[in-house]
């Protein structure tokens, strides 16, 4: 049976490596179209791997934290693929530091990239899925903004924002058939967790249940879960491993 996403239009934002490539890749599998909003490295690499299933795939530079740089890109991204179907906000990024030391520059600029520039994709987006009276929006959170983290306070506010956000979205464009979900990743094998010591990467494991570390992938099947599923809305999932039960 073909997927619902077959000639869709998918937005990755950051679907240049990590997590993102992964979801914009399995969509690509599934024969959607993937329009890519990113803030370097080079996206060739994974802008081939996602023709490499057939698909039309593009990358835009763009701040996602600009609002009117998001507005132009969502106007050529509708031009360019002829409409959008799904929205995911993956884009973000970590400035970590304890309270103490926490400076307002790096509040400001997580929660700039992480939760605004949400706001920013989802609000140029949002007339157009109500014009076509369909649409799924997923929001990349972290489990870290359901339990807390030391060390991230700017990340962890951005995270508990995507979750208030989702459930505000969800309900505001629901009678026009536009759904809204979140998911909230745990520690996920990516560029950031590989640079973490392997003693680091123990002690992280023992606050695991389910004992290892995630992949990408288990980030990318739950966000497929909510673009194929058109009865689920307002809805969180944690791919953590049980971390935080
Ligand atoms: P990554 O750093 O490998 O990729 C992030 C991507 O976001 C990059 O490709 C970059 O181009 C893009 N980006 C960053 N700032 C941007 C901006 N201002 N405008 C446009 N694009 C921008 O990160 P990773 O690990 O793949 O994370 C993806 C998402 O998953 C993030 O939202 C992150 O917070 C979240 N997450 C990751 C976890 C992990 O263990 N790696 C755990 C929980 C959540």
């Amino acid at each position: 049976m073909d997927s619902i996403l077959k000639g869709k239009t998918v937005v990755v934002t950051g679907a240049v490596r990590g997590i993102g490539q992964a979801i914009a890749s399995l969509c690509a599998q599934k024969g959607a179209n993937i329009a890519v909003p990113y803030i370097g490295p080079d996206p060739t690499p994974a802008l081939t791997e996602y023709r490499s299933y057939g698909v039309k795939a593009e990358a835009y530079e763009c701040n996602v934290a600009d609002f009117g740089a998001t507005k132009t890109v969502c106007d050529k991204i509708l031009a360019d693929f002829g409409g959008v179907e799904a929205l995911v906000n993956n884009a973000g990024i970590t400035a970590d530091k304890l309270i103490l030391r926490m400076t307002e520059e790096d509040f400001d600029k997580v929660i700039a990239v992480n939760l605004k520039g949400a706001f920013n994709m989802t609000k140029h987006l949002t007339q157009n899925f109500m014009r076509q009276r369909s649409g799924a929006i997923v929001n990349i959170s972290s489990v870290v903004g359901l339990m807390g983290n030391a060390g991230q306070a700017n990340y962890a506010a951005s995270k508990a924002g995507l979750i208030g956000m989702t459930k505000t979205v969800a309900r505001e464009l629901s009678s026009r058939g536009v759904t809204c979900n979140a998911v909230a990743p745990g520690f996920i094998d990516t560029a950031m967790t590989a640079a973490l010591t392997a003693e680091q990467q123990d002690a992280i494991k023992r606050q695991i249940p389910l004992g290892t570390i995630g992949q990408a992938q288990d980030v990318a099947r739950a966000v497929v879960f909510f673009l194929e599923n058109r009865y689920v809305t307002g809805e969180t999932i944690k791919v953590d491993g049980g971390m935080y039960i």
